[in-house]
């Protein structure tokens, strides 16, 4: 049988990857996962420390999970959606309905977490073009400095991290762009623009492909405020944030915010299966209702959209929700979470951690990118047994809601080791920055971004 490294090298490429640099290591094969661990080819264990790339919620090999999948796979794992229906999309939805933020009420299913805000730009974009008149000019968006919404070019359009979507800025279509957090740069742009904006779209309360970076309290409310007054939608990302991530089933909760669009995706089937989901309004839904000739149907839609396994998956991870009270248990460990990660941020080598929930980023200042910091430390971590995740020089911990307190406590006692070894690796062994002689700092090998 050939090896799966070989197969990987000589066939794949891998996302978010430079494959020159891939190629040059050996590659982790997972075999298999149990709880909250992931299992290599060898059989050593790792903690799964950032829950499968966000998304796993109560850990790997759910039994309700698991047997809500096999259920559906003895009746059908695939029909369409497309002039058709099936039991677990229908109930998925009126579930999604019932805990959603209040006026959600209409469910549109898609495939992943980008297909999901593509679905509420162009729903947004659609309707006002569709009431007429002056409100046909609403044909742009504001969107946050640093935000990100996936990679499709509409997702891509209204993000904000210039390393990941600079090379495409032909593509793409304008957006105005404010800084998060700053609701007076919000207020200004709506003043000044309202006329011919569609919509706002928010990750709300932590930007996460940003570094986890926290909009302080009250931002949300008054960015939905804002909206108000001057008839803008709401778009809240929640694709990372929902399913508990925060410390609630949405950040919306946390201020009391009901978003026009609601974009739901990889915590939706507890991380099984690609499913996600745009929940809207009755007003948004009833703008695209007339007959056929009017063209107002809403012409988008994916093969799996609403795929009857991802659907059987995603009620499963609610029912798990209310049986193994997840959110209740998960408080504890949001508060113990934040007990080890301030005593990693007075680590020398660790310049801020920030976080929310069960959302954490530990920015290790700033390198030069040839060090690869975050990426040996992600090496020195899997030498110790657990799976992490670097944004650049940030590295995130996002471990599964279900992980217990013991783990909590290993996976932040690795991450504390692993950034010791990583940086008395690049530096030699007098890695920490600021606890260095102040006179010397300029003089020693520690190299940062220019
Ligand atoms: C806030 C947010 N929106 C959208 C996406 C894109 O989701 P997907 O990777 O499923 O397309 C992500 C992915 O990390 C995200 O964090």
């Amino acid at each position: 049988m050939p090896k799966v490294a070989d197969l990987d090298h000589r066939h794949l490429w891998h996302p978010f990857t430079q494959q020159l640099d891939w190629c040059r290591e050996e590659p982790l094969e997972i075999e298999r996962a149990e709880g909250t661990d992931l299992i290599d080819a060898e059989g050593r264990r790792y903690i799964d420390g950032v829950s499968s790339l966000w998304c796993n919620v109560h850990g790997h090999r759910h039994p309700l999970i698991d047997r809500a999948v096999h259920d559906q796979l003895e009746r059908v794992a695939h029909s369409t959606m497309l002039g058709l229906t099936h039991r677990s999309a229908a109930e998925l939805a009126a579930r999604l309905v019932e805990i959603a933020p209040p006026g959600l009420s209409r469910v549109f299913y898609s495939d992943s977490g980008s297909t999901a805000t593509e679905v509420a730009l162009k729903m947004a974009f659609q309707y006002w073009r569709q009431r007429g008149g002056q409100h046909a000019r609403r044909t742009s968006f504001v969107s946050l400095r640093d935000g990100y919404h996936g990679d499709t070019l509409g997702a891509v359009s209204v993000g904000g991290i210039d390393l990941f979507h600079a090379a495409y800025s032909p593509l793409l279509f304008d957006a105005h762009r404010v800084d998060a957090g700053d609701a007076s740069q919000l207020e200004r742009a709506l003043d000044f623009h309202s006329e011919e904006v569609a919509a706002v779209i928010v990750e709300p309360l932590v930007q996460g492909a940003a570094g986890i970076r926290v909009q302080p309290p009250g931002y949300l409310r008054r960015v939905r405020e804002l909206c108000d007054r001057h008839d803008v939608f709401l778009i809240c990302d929640e694709v990372a944030t929902g399913f508990g991530r925060t410390g609630t089933m949405f950040a919306c909760e946390q201020e009391r915010v009901a978003p026009d669009f609601l974009c739901l995706g990889k915590g939706l089937t507890g991380g099984y299966l690609p499913l996600a989901a745009t929940l809207t309004t009755e007003r948004v839904y009833d703008g695209f209702l007339g007959a056929a000739e009017d063209g107002r149907t809403f012409f988008h839609g994916h093969t799996f959209t609403g795929s009857p396994l991802a659907c059987a998956a995603a009620l499963a991870n609610l029912d798990a929700f209310k049986t193994e009270s997840t959110l209740l248990r998960l408080q504890p460990k949001i508060r113990l979470l934040g007990e080890l990660l301030d005593d990693l941020a007075a680590m020398p080598e660790v310049s801020e951690v920030r976080g929310r929930g069960f959302m954490a980023g530990i920015d290790l200042g700033e390198h030069h990118p040839s060090v690869r910091l975050g990426h040996q430390v992600i090496l020195e971590a899997r030498r110790r047994g657990a799976i992490v995740r670097p944004l650049g020089d940030v590295i995130v911990l996002m471990p599964p809601l279900s992980i217990s307190k013991a783990d909590l406590r290993r996976l932040v006692e690795i991450v504390a080791d692993s950034i010791r070894a990583a940086f008395a690796a690049a530096y030699g062994e007098v890695a920490a920055i600021d606890a260095l002689p102040e006179p010397d700092t300029e003089e020693l090998p520690v190299q940062r971004a220019a």
